[in-house]
């Protein structure tokens, strides 16, 4: 096996660009559970911007909004509504991952830089990705601090009660039409990942719309990015009603990673944040697909979670509404049993439900 060029240790962080930073924060703070722990703006001499750094075990998600119209935040929002701006990658040494991936092709979005502060040092660098997304590589085997030098640490001034949410199981991109295949060599030739499963427009197709998608990750499995595009369907594909709102390609969902799905579906329902719907008939027959789990059917359909198998184990996952007025961006929560693919056996139930959203918002 030849050297990996790119050793990547993980999800760093993901910021999401949005209108309001402020009350964003709230939202994850009280829905998600996840808790403050850094801050930057005015009050810490940021002049243009405020940024909201939030964590739950090993989720750092960074919440940030402009303070001024005229800048790339504000143009960001402007155009995507608030989205995925940086998929940050936990590097060991930022400049090599930089020059590996420059030198194979990849756009630069910012050449390496040392930030200090009182808690040590961070080399950051970026490469563009899909749409306006980038990877930002983060070396901080130097640092001490919450987050980055420049944020001052924060703790949430509402009580945060976490969910579970353990760490970033992938984070699927949408593209163009046409688009898959030249994402996937990106991120073999230039981030040197491997392909890892592939799904046809026959795996994906429901009566009316379809995509197709293929799965890339990096050396160590750690990172799984899926990319996702259109195929032609009766009617609108539900990846072709994000392109017609995210106005490019983008960060389409977030998977995050729970121990115990039913606890954590459980106090995200509790707690105001809305699921995709599957109706009761899932559940008549999923047990003769799936074979036999440790939990609860009962549960499980009271809370309306999906169940795969494959060959290594099971998986249970379910798919919160888009997290903003745009039907773009939206997270999964998702429990592995073993299994390590996507859940290809819920696709046509899922993509049916998304179709009767699409359908509600006139996008069908
Ligand atoms: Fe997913």
């Amino acid at each position: 096996m030849t050297q990996d060029f790119l050793p990547i240790n993980g999800t760093d962080h993901i910021e999401f660009y949005v209108g309001n930073a402020k009350q964003s924060a709230l939202f994850y703070q009280y829905a998600f559970g996840f808790e403050l722990i850094a801050y930057a703006g005015p009050e810490t001499g940021v002049r243009d911007r405020a940024s909201y750094v939030l964590r739950q075990n090993k989720i750092t998600l960074v919440l940030t909004t402009s303070l001024q119209p005229d800048s790339e935040i504000s143009e960001h929002v402007k155009k995507h509504g608030d989205g995925v701006k940086v998929l940050a990658l936990w590097v060991d040494d930022a400049r090599k991952s930089f020059q590996e991936t420059v030198v194979r092709g990849a756009e630069p979005a910012f050449e390496p830089k040392v930030l200090k502060d009182e808690y040590g040092e961070v080399v950051l660098a970026a490469i563009r990705t899909y749409g306006e997304t980038v990877h930002t590589f983060v070396e901080r085997k130097h640092y001490k601090g919450p987050f980055l030098p420049g944020y001052k640490p924060r703790t949430s001034g509402v009580h945060v009660e976490p969910i579970g949410l353990k760490y970033v199981d992938h984070c699927v991109g949408n593209v163009e039409l046409g688009k898959m295949n030249h994402w996937v060599d990106f991120y073999e030739k230039v981030m040197g990942f491997s392909l890892l499963v592939t799904f046809d427009d026959k795996d994906i197709s429901t009566e009316y719309s379809a995509l197709m998608s293929k799965v890339v990750s990096n050396g160590n499995g750690y990172i799984k990015f899926p990319i996702n595009e259109p195929a032609s369907g009766k009617k609108k594909s539900q990846i072709e009603e994000y392109l017609d709102f995210y106005k490019s390609a983008g960060v389409q969902h977030i998977a995050i990673a729970t121990d115990d799905i039913i606890h954590t579906v459980g106090e995200l329902r509790r707690r105001g944040v809305e699921f995709l719907y599957v109706p009761e008939t899932y559940y008549e027959d999923v047990l003769e697909r799936v074979g036999t789990i440790n939990e609860s059917l009962e549960e499980l359909k009271k809370l309306n979670i999906l169940i795969d198998r494959d060959e290594e184990g099971y998986l249970l996952q379910i798919f919160t509404k888009p997290i903003q007025d745009r039907p773009t961006v939206f997270f999964e929560i998702i429990e592995r049993n073993g299994a390590k693919s996507f859940g290809k056996g819920n696709f046509k139930a899922l993509f049916e439900s998304i179709e009767r959203e699409q359908e509600l918002r006139g996008n069908l």
